[in-house]
């Protein structure tokens, strides 16, 4: 049965370029309520730990790189069918594919820099929300 929540990360992409509260209002005006917020920074361990499962693609290390560059937005989100919704309001991992009307279109310069996380699946978002949020963190 699908759960109610994902987790998300504005990334330093969109940090550094002050896309902090567009993405935050787009994601309100998208129908999340914002369960656990906090601004962040990956350490490389970290972002090698949150990536593990893309340690064998040739992009690991920019990845790895990128994400523990600089501050990210991490976010737990409530919603019906959340995961799959999110997926959805993000639009497409290669921001050249992404739908209009989606962060990714509207932030997202590169695949590799592409502005916004969502997770895969409600077992990753508990998982990736538990990488960032204590329970006590977690409304
Ligand atoms: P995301 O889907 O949030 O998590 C995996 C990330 O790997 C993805 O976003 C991109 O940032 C990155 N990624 C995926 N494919 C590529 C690629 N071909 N080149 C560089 N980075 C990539």
């Amino acid at each position: 049965m699908a759960t109610n929540r994902t987790f998300t990360m504005i990334k330093p992409d969109a940090v550094e370029n002050g896309h902090i509260g567009g993405i935050l209002n787009m994601i309100t005006e998208g129908g999340f309520k914002i369960v656990s917020l906090k601004l962040t920074q990956l350490t490389v361990a970290d972002a090698q730990k949150f990536y593990a499962v893309h340690s064998e693609r040739p992009f690991y290390g920019e990845l790895v790189a990128f994400m523990s560059r600089g501050p990210i937005v991490a976010a737990i989100l409530e919603k019906d069918n959340a995961v799959e919704d999110f997926r959805t309001l993000i639009g497409a991992t290669n921001p050249a594919d992404a739908a209009e009307g989606t962060i990714r279109k509207k932030y997202a310069k590169s695949i590799g820099e592409n502005a916004v996380h969502g997770s895969d699946s409600d077992e990753n978002a508990a998982i990736e929300g538990a990488f960032h949020f204590a329970g006590r963190e977690q409304f």
